[in-house]
Formats: C-alpha cells, sequence, structure tokens
C-alpha cells in the first residue's frame, strides 16, 4: 500500500471518464452545428466536423485530468498559436462558450463541476480572442 495521500479525483474522474468526455464533445458539436445562435462558429470550421470532434476529445480527455492523449499524438496543443487562423471575438468566444455550458447541461455533469469547468473554459475561450473589439 502506497503511504502517500490520495490525490483528490480529477474533473475527468469526477465526470465518469471517456464515456462522458465523448458525450460532452459530441453534444458540443451537435449544437454547434444545429444552433442558429451558433452561425457564426459554425462556420470558421470545415463542413465535416469529425476531425474537430476527435482532437477536441484527446485535447479535453488530458485537459481534464485523464490520459494525454492530445499530446501524445500531436506535442504541445499551442492552442492560441492554432487558433490564429480563425478570427475570434468576443461574438465567438460566446458562442463556444453557450455551446459548452449547454452541453455540459446536457450531458448532466453535476452542477457543482459545470460551474467550475465554466470559468475554467472561459478563462481558456477568452485567452483565444485574438481580435481587437
Ligand atoms: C473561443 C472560441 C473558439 C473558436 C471560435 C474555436 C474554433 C476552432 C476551429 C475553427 C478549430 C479548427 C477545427 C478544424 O480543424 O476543423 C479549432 C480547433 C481546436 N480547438 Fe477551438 N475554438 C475556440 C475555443 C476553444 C477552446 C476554449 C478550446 C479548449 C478548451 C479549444 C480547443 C480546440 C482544439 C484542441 C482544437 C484542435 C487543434 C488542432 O490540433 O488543430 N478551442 N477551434
Amino acid at each position: 500500500m502506497s503511504d502517500s495521500p490520495a490525490s483528490p479525483p480529477t474533473p475527468y474522474e469526477r465526470m465518469g471518464g471517456d464515456e462522458t468526455v465523448r458525450a460532452l464533445v459530441d453534444r458540443f458539436y451537435h449544437l454547434m452545428d444545429t444552433l442558429p445562435e451558433a452561425r457564426d462558429i459554425r462556420r470558421l470550421h470545415a463542413e465535416d466536423l469529425s476531425g474537430a470532434r476527435d482532437k477536441l476529445f484527446d485535447f479535453l480527455s488530458g485537459w481534464l485530468g485523464g490520459p494525454q492523449r492530445y499530446v501524445e499524438k500531436y506535442g504541445h496543443p499551442r492552442l492560441r498559436a492554432r487558433h490564429m487562423p480563425f478570427p475570434i471575438g468576443t461574438r465567438e468566444r460566446d458562442q463556444w462558450m453557450l455551446c459548452m455550458d449547454r452541453a455540459m447541461r446536457d450531458v448532466g455533469l453535476p452542477a457543482s463541476l459545470q460551474r467550475e469547468l465554466h470559468q475554467a473554459f472561459y478563462r481558456v475561450a477568452d485567452f483565444m480572442r485574438n481580435q481587437p473589439e
């Protein structure tokens, strides 16, 4: 038995691992694909969302504290640099957050986890902005 203190469960564990991360990502892109309020960010994406879906799953798996799939496959995420080809302002940030907040609710994440992840997602989404307002 290890005598080191047990580490607190990660968001990945608290939400139920791969199955829930996959459901979250599927729901997120379904909402992006269908909500009229998300049409500006939908337009920035390829017609076929399956590549983006797989990459976001790989990324979130590690970012939430689970297996570091994205880093193993593609190296350091450099997320801000990778988003530079797309014009992202407050409107795009807010559309992304709308889809993610609704996806978290729709897959039934515990309310406390939704609140924590909202803050954490918001920091990343806000950091992606690359347009003067
Ligand atoms: C702020 C608004 C955002 C917009 C408008 C946006 C848009 C995009 C677009 C257009 C792509 C390319 C998808 C493709 O290959 O077809 C992309 C890729 C990606 N996005 Fe975002 N994104 C945003 C925020 C975020 C946030 C907050 C995260 C993480 C929490 C994220 C994670 C990723 C990842 C991991 C990729 C794949 C990068 C790669 O390896 O090519 N994005 N995003």
